[in-house]
């Protein structure tokens, strides 16, 4: 059986993997070398990298497509049933990882696994992998840690692809997508990691260096915007969240990790001088109260101007933009029905009257896009939740 892996002794350097919505590993990866990380591989749906402790923390604040930061643990081939699971889970040395008076849960997943002649019962062998971890303990102290399945201090994450099972300690907790920021919200919120990949994949980064405006006209709760808010003034996405799963890792250093946030806030930059036109609109005045209010709590709100009208009414704000949005979407066949009207408005809006304006467009319909009526310069196909989804750029000329 392999040796649990936690840190390499020669140089301290972690195994992570960061785990993005599929079609977002692109962005992903190029994140993670901005931050100075050295990648390892790339896959659909994440990135494996390596770091030490201070990039460790560093990825969980600033890592703004990712929806989850893993910690590998150890990795063991050749596991093909319950029993070999429980063997190879109860031989890591938990000891490294948290104390028996931690709580913890379990999750297990499992991919292409096509040699075993029975499916794979996740449920069972998550409950085999508890376990596992609990008779580890049990047998050194004679207690075992709680299991806490709302809120555990620890969170381990198995991973069974081809028989070869990885165990992680899931770093960010809480997905990475809740940002801390927003007090309420309204129906249909995009995931904040997602916002900022479809930004990130229209170089919002370069474009807001180069002052180029940026607007949201459908901006609902402002999700959209205060991602591009956060990316145009180098705010850390995860600067607001209270917790995160490495609370209770054994190797967690709360004075590194202060360090680490403290130079980050330090390269915040809300200089209105070097600051684009950030613009937010909405024809409901309800969600521009919300968006304000999740802008001041996180302090952006002077960066942005939010203004009433339906798309259809309003006029570009300068020759040139940037335009990404999550316009309405239905599921429902009745719904998806009645909001043809507000795309062909959309599409004839863009066309008339933002020329020299680029524009993103995520949304779940291919009868959505018909309506648009104009020619996609590039299109990824994306999930927003469990609904799949397009994301298409319209270069107006
Ligand atoms: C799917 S929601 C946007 C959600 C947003 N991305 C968020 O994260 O909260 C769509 C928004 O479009 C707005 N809307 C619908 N028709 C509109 C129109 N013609 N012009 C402007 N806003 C419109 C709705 O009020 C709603 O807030």
């Amino acid at each position: 059986m392999s040796k649990t892996i936690i840190r390499r002794k020669t140089d301290n350097l972690y195994r992570l993997f960061a785990i993005c919505p599929g079609g977002l590993d692109g962005v992903l990866k190029t994140e993670i070398e901005g931050l100075g990380a050295h990648v390892l591989e790339v896959y659909s749906g994440g990135v494996e990298f390596e770091g030490n402790l201070e990039m460790t923390y560093k990825a969980c604040l600033s890592l703004r497509s990712a929806s989850r930061l893993l910690l590998m643990i150890q990795d063991v081939k050749q596991i093909y049933e319950p029993e070999e699971m429980y063997d190879a889970v109860r031989s890591v040395d938990w000891l490294k990882i948290f104390s028996p008076e931690s709580t913890f849960a379990v999750y297990f997943t499992e991919t292409n696994n096509k040699s075993r002649n029975a499916p794979i019962n996740s449920q069972y062998w998550a409950l085999k992998a508890k376990d596992a971890i609990a008779d580890f303990f049990t047998e050194r102290f004679g207690k075992r840690p709680n299991v806490d399945r709302q809120a555990p201090d620890i969170s381990i994450k198995l991973h069974l692809h081809n028989h070869i099972l990885k165990i992680y300690l899931d770093l960010s907790g809480r997905s990475l997508h809740e940002r801390g920021y927003r007090s309420k919200t309204l129906e249909a919120p995009i995931k904040e990691n997602l916002a900022a990949g479809l930004l990130l994949l229209c170089g919002w980064d370069k474009k807001a260096k180069e002052k180029v405006t940026f607007l949201d006209p459908f901006c609902g709760s402002g999700t959209i915007l205060i991602e591009a808010a956060m990316i145009a003034t180098n705010t850390p996405p995860s600067l607001f969240r209270t917790t995160f799963g490495f609370n209770a890792w054994k190797d967690h250093i709360p004075s590194i990790f202060e360090k680490v946030k403290n130079e980050l806030v330090l390269k915040i930059d809300k200089n209105p001088d070097l600051m684009p036109l950030l613009l937010g609109s909405d024809q409901s005045p309800e969600a521009l109260n919300v968006t304000r209010q999740n802008l001041k709590n996180c302090g952006l709100e002077d960066v942005v101007k939010l203004q009433a009208v339906p798309f259809e009414f309003s006029k570009p704000a300068t020759p040139v933009g940037l335009i990404v949005t999550n316009p309405p979407y239905g599921v429902r066949l009745n719904e998806v029905e009645s909001l043809k009207a507000t795309y062909q408005k959309l599409g004839s809006t863009l066309k008339h009257q933002y020329k020299g304006w680029r524009c993103g467009v995520i949304t779940s319909e291919e009868v959505l896009f018909h309506a648009i009526a104009l020619k996609p310069s590039k299109k990824w196909k994306l999930h927003n939740g469990s609904l799949e989804s397009e994301f298409r750029i319209f270069d107006m000329f």
